[in-house]
C-alpha cells in the first residue's frame, strides 16, 4: 500500500523539515514526504532539501502578479507532488484560499506555544519566547492544528505543556522547544493521519 504524501512548507531553518524527512525514512511517520515549499531563498531549509535530495520549489509572493496568483501556483506545485496534506513547519506566509480549499482539513501547522496563548499576527519566531518570559509564566508548549484563514485559530489537534526552567533565557527556551517540536511532529502526524478523530 503506498503511503500518504506530504509536502512541507518551510521559511526558515528547517529543522522540522529535516526531522519529518529522517522520520518518514526511518518508518517512524507512515507518510513520505514528496517536497518542500519555501517562500525565500537562501534560507536553511533549502540546504537541507538538497542534502535530504528533496524536491523543492521557492515560490515568492512579491514574484507573483497577485496573492491570488501566488496562491494557484502553490495548488500547482502541490498537485505535482501529489501532496495529500499539507504541512507548515515554520511557514511565516498566510496560507490563501484556493490551498485551503484544495486540501480541506488537510492543512496542519505547529506553533511553539499553548495557544491561543501567543499566537495570532506578529507572534513568530523568537518574538513568542520573548513575550512568553517576559510574562514571567512558569510554562508554555507546542501547539499542532489545523491551519484556516485565520493566524493560529484552527482547530487544535494536540498540545503538550512545557515547564518553564527558572532563570531560561528566552533562546534557552526556544532551544528546548524546538527539539521537543522535531521529536513530536512526526508522531502527531502518525496520529492524525493515521487515527483521524
Ligand atoms: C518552529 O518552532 C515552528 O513552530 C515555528 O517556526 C519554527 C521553525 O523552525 N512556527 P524550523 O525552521 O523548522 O527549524
Amino acid at each position: 500500500m503506498s503511503l500518504p504524501k506530504i509536502v512541507v512548507c518551510a521559511s526558515g531553518e528547517g529543522s522540522n523539515f529535516q526531522a519529518l524527512v529522517e522520520a518518514s525514512r526511518s518508518g517512524e511517520l507512515r507518510a513520505e514526504i514528496t517536497g518542500l515549499i519555501v517562500n525565500r531563498a537562501k534560507i536553511g531549509a533549502l540546504g537541507r532539501a538538497q542534502r535530504l535530495k528533496v524536491d523543492a520549489k521557492i515560490l515568492t509572493p512579491a514574484k507573483f502578479e497577485s496573492r491570488l496568483a501566488w496562491d494557484e501556483a502553490m495548488v500547482k506545485c502541490l498537485q505535482t507532488w501529489g501532496a495529500q496534506w499539507v504541512v507548515l513547519a515554520g511557514f511565516l506566509v498566510m496560507v490563501g484560499p484556493r490551498v485551503l480549499n484544495s486540501f480541506p482539513d488537510h492543512v496542519i501547522n505547529s506553533h511553539p506555544a499553548l495557544l491561543p496563548k501567543y499566537g495570532g499576527p506578529g507572534m513568530y519566531g523568537d518574538r513568542v519566547f520573548e513575550a512568553v518570559v517576559a510574562a514571567k509564566e512558569n510554562e508554555t508548549g507546542l501547539t499542532f492544528h489545523l491551519v484556516n484563514e485565520k493566524y493560529d485559530e484552527g482547530r487544535i489537534l494536540h498540545q503538550v505543556r512545557i515547564p518553564i526552567l527558572g532563570n531560561e533565557t528566552a533562546a534557552q527556551l526556544a532551544h528546548r522547544v524546538k527539539l521537543e517540536e522535531n521529536r513530536l511532529y512526526p508522531k502527531v502526524l502518525n496520529d492524525v493521519i493515521h487515527n483521524p478523530s
